[in-house]
């Protein structure tokens, strides 16, 4: 979800306004997503190395993941969503902790729509885990090495149980992917768009898909 500061810039505002605009849009497409015909839905809300911003910014953006945890709670059950976090919780703070595992316990039988916030979230840091702990299993017995397959991997990373991805859309207009589901985009398809994360709305949202439509997809096979 790109681009929130350089909106908020073009405005002459703090950039915590672009992140407050962009909350309001990544709700906006979250409802959308059911209407378009998309189960599963991933938003990068913080990555392992957005914690080089300042303080301030910091503090503005995790006291606006607890704020719309705590809004939206009910209203997303009420639309069958089921909301999970990837991401290493351990630097986070308590509190937001606590509120996300609420919301995942809440909506953990919906399965209208599937919303995964990948928060202090990278890709690279959530393989070297995934790797610790089969590591762990190893050393303990309960993991073969010659047994481990592309799925065993799937299964340790945070993502474990969820399908990868078959479009990512990187808003703003910068052509990288950031440590964004690293392992699990192999095969995605991408769609880079000059529009800012807050001008992001169910109609461009719609585009992005109907191109998507129309590629064809080859898994390294032939047409
Ligand atoms: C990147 O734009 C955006 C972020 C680091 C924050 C994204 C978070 C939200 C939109 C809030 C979502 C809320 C929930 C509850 C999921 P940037 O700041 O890098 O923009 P810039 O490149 O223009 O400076």
């Amino acid at each position: 979800m790109d681009g929130n500061g350089r909106w908020a810039k073009a405005r002459r505002r703090p950039r915590p306004f672009g992140h407050q605009a962009g909350a309001k849009r990544a709700r906006e497409v979250v409802a959308a997503c059911p209407d378009l015909g998309v189960k599963y839905v991933t938003l990068y809300a913080f990555s392992t190395e957005n914690w080089k911003r300042s303080r301030a910014e910091i503090t503005a953006l995790m006291a606006l993941f607890r704020h719309y945890i705590r809004k939206t709670s009910h209203e997303l059950h009420a639309e069958g969503a089921r909301v999970r976090f990837i991401g290493d919780r351990g630097p986070l703070d308590k509190k937001l902790v606590k509120l996300i595992g609420e919301l995942e316990d809440l909506t953990r039988d919906n399965d209208r729509v599937h919303v995964t916030v990948a928060l202090n979230y990278g890709g690279r840091d959530e393989i070297l885990r995934a790797t610790r702990k089969m590591a762990d299993a190893v050393k303990a017995g309960t993991l073969a090495p010659e047994d481990i397959g592309e799925d065993t991997m799937a299964s340790y990373l945070d993502t474990a149980g969820m399908p990868d991805p078959d479009l990512v859309v990187r808003t703003s207009g910068e052509s990288r992917t950031s440590n964004f589901l690293t392992w699990q985009s192999a095969y995605a398809e991408y769609e880079f768009t000059e529009t800012l994360w807050p001008d992001f709305g169910k109609e461009q949202f719609a585009q992005a898909l109907d191109k998507f439509g129309l590629r064809e997809r080859r898994y390294g096979g032939v047409s």
